[in-house]
């Protein structure tokens, strides 16, 4: 099994991405819905020109209502979907993440705002946590685009803790209204459409969606256009002419805008992302030449994001150098940046294991609990290519 943390890092993000010899064949009718997402980008090619910006068609993969990956009913987390993350493997990453957030709970009086909460299970373990910690929040807020994820979400916290419902709210859209407290996303950065570029010998080109002949969804490059060019300098800086060309990667162009309007309104409080990436002048080096676009599909990871559209998860790793930019023009200050394993051993991983281990009904639970530690902290797991970036502002 894999997790969208774990194949890619199993050892570190392969040069070469492994491409889709052994995926298991999605069933008629799930070819049927990828099909009815199919005719809708096709639709947007033709309203396009012909080719679709890589970010607009990632963006329907994943999101248009009723037919993207996260917008429909695919299984999507845990054993039976497509890949797993930190709160799916168990609690542990819930309690250490309660332990950071009570401190900023305590100071402001506040809530926590949690953007993409997947299926609950962060939420759930958090409140259960901070119950625990008597550092409960005045408002437990989920932002959530998904219907189909509003409703598991629903459903799990009716099953893991009815009696903190009333703490709970789901939004459209980030809080009008100024509030305090903490926000938090897991692998949500990662899922922010970008545009890809492909660097060649005589000038940048945008790597686009178009059609074949017979209709299939293909890669077209054309040439970069001012807002592309602009964003690809900016992240290269002098890098750009010690790359290899053909060198093909990725800029999330979306993260400044989407960064100021989620947090625009916290008006005092931390913002907490955890995410797989690296700093930028580790993300753009030569041997990276094939970019960090992956997709997911069975617990298989491979770089083919035209197949199956609908089927299977996109995303690309982050750029940390971006996302502190984005934190410090939203007039936020860096508080903290450290690897998730450490982060997980200053918030008291040693006391959270020790006591769930003591009260582990049988040995399965023990070495359930072991090995979820492991998948956590290890830096060939999820130890050393997450990271946990802390803003603030105001506090
Ligand atoms: C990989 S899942 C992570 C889910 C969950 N946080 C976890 O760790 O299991 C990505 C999540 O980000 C959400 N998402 C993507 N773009 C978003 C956006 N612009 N605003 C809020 N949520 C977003 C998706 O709906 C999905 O719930």
């Amino acid at each position: 099994m894999s997790g969208r943390g774990w194949i890619r890092i199993a050892a570190d993000l392969p040069i070469v991405p492994r491409m889709h010899t052994d995926l298991p064949e999605p069933d008629a009718d799930a070819r049927a819905h990828s099909e009815r997402l199919v005719a809708l980008i096709r639709r947007e090619i033709a309203s396009a020109g012909g080719v679709l910006d890589f970010a607009r068609y990632m963006e329907l993969a994943l999101y248009a209502p009723g037919l993207g990956y996260y917008s429909a009913g695919a299984a999507k987390f845990g054993t039976d979907g497509d890949f797993i993350t930190a709160p799916e493997l168990g609690f542990v990453f819930a309690r250490c993440l309660a332990r950071a957030l009570a401190p900023v709970l305590g100071e402001t009086r506040g809530d926590i705002l949690e953007l993409g909460p997947g299926s609950g299970a962060l939420a759930t373990e958090l409140l259960l946590e901070l119950e625990r910690l008597d550092a409960l929040p005045g408002r437990y807020r989920l932002l959530e685009r998904s219907a189909d994820l509003r409703e598991r979400q629903r459903a799990l916290v009716r099953r893991r803790c009815p009696h903190l419902e009333k703490l709970i709210e789901w939004l459209d859209a980030p809080p009008a209204q100024p509030w305090r407290g903490a926000l938090v996303a897991n692998e949500v950065i990662d899922a922010l459409p970008v545009r890809l570029f492909a660097l060649r010998a005589d000038a940048l080109h945008e790597r686009g969606v178009g059609l074949d002949a017979g209709g299939r969804l293909i890669e077209r490059e054309i040439p970069a256009d001012a807002s592309l060019t602009h964003a690809v300098t900016a992240a290269l800086g002098a890098r750009i002419d010690l790359l290899p060309r053909p060198y093909k990667s990725e800029v999330c162009p979306l993260l400044v805008p989407w960064f100021a309007e989620v947090t625009r309104s916290l008006e005092q409080g931390s913002a907490w992302f955890i995410d797989y990436g690296y700093a930028r002048d580790a993300y753009y080096t030569p041997e990276r030449r094939e970019g960090t676009l992956r997709c997911h599909y069975r617990h298989r990871a491979h770089n083919d994001a035209l197949l199956w559209p609908g089927l299977q998860d996109i995303t690309a790793w982050v750029d940390f150098d971006a996302l502190a930019e984005s934190a410090v023009a939203a007039g936020f200050e860096c508080a903290a940046n450290q690897t998730q394993a450490r982060f997980l051993i200053e918030h008291d991983l040693d006391a959270v294991f020790t006591d769930a281990y003591a009260r582990a009904p049988d040995e399965t639970a023990k070495y359930r609990l072991a090995h979820e530690v492991k998948q956590l902290t290890l830096p060939g797991e999820m130890g050393e290519r997450f990271r946990v970036v802390e803003f603030r502002r105001n506090s």
